[in-house]
């Protein structure tokens, strides 16, 4: 069974979109740990009600790279084979993209490359878009610049507002990241260039 380790530093919506579909045996692996840099972020306590071990490490008053080391311990003790980012706010060192090469995962509300970046829905909404959605991609060591593995668009309407748009495309994301995380953990998958091809089931 693969592993899978999930950082995030807030509520834990896409935590929770994994677990739930790990239950339902759609993950194609299973959730070892779950560490977030901020001590009262909900997704802990998804974790702990989970069963799965939650560590909380503070990054205030540390290097970049020291934080980062711990962090790769911490997924190296549970043998993680898979890291998905779940809206963790802090930018990668190269160390840690480099730990776990091909082997890190983020969703991103927008339709990258568009809108990379804090508060893509606010961007996409500012700028006009009719269409939106949210992005799957592997992780790099620019911001949010990496292969794509799953997008899915969203429709902006006339009548939404950000946060009306950023729910929409939040069930998107909770759709689309197990999917795009069981496509990653079965290896139906090979990279040329930047661009990810999929073999299809
Ligand atoms: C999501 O919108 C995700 O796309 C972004 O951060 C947010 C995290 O939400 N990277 P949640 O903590 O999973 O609810």
């Amino acid at each position: 069974m693969k592993k899978l380790g999930v950082l995030l530093s807030g509520r834990g919506s896409n935590l929770q979109a994994l677990v739930d579909a790990e239950r339902r045996g759609e993950l194609g692996g299973a959730i070892a740990v779950v560490v977030s840099n901020v001590e009262d972020a909900p997704g802990l306590e998804r974790a702990r009600q989970a069963g799965i071990p939650a560590v909380f490490r503070d990054h205030r008053g540390k290097k970049r790279e020291a934080f980062d080391a711990e962090i790769v311990d911490i997924l190296r003790a549970h043998h993680v084979d898979l890291v998905c980012l779940a809206g963790f706010m802090r930018l990668l060192s190269p160390a840690l993209v480099r730990a776990f090469p091909g082997g890190i995962v983020n969703i991103h509300p927008a339709l990258l490359p568009a809108f990379p970046g804090l508060d893509a829905q606010r961007q996409a909404f500012e700028h006009g878009v009719k269409v939106s959605g949210a992005t799957v991609h592997l992780v790099d060591e620019g911001l949010d610049s990496g292969p794509i593995v799953a997008q899915e668009a969203v429709r902006v309407l006339s009548t939404d507002t950000p946060e009306s748009l950023a729910g929409r495309i939040l069930e998107v994301e909770h759709r689309l990241y197990p999917r795009a995380v069981r496509l990653l953990l079965e290896g139906r998958w090979r990279v040329e260039g930047r661009r990810i091809i999929v073999e299809e089931e």
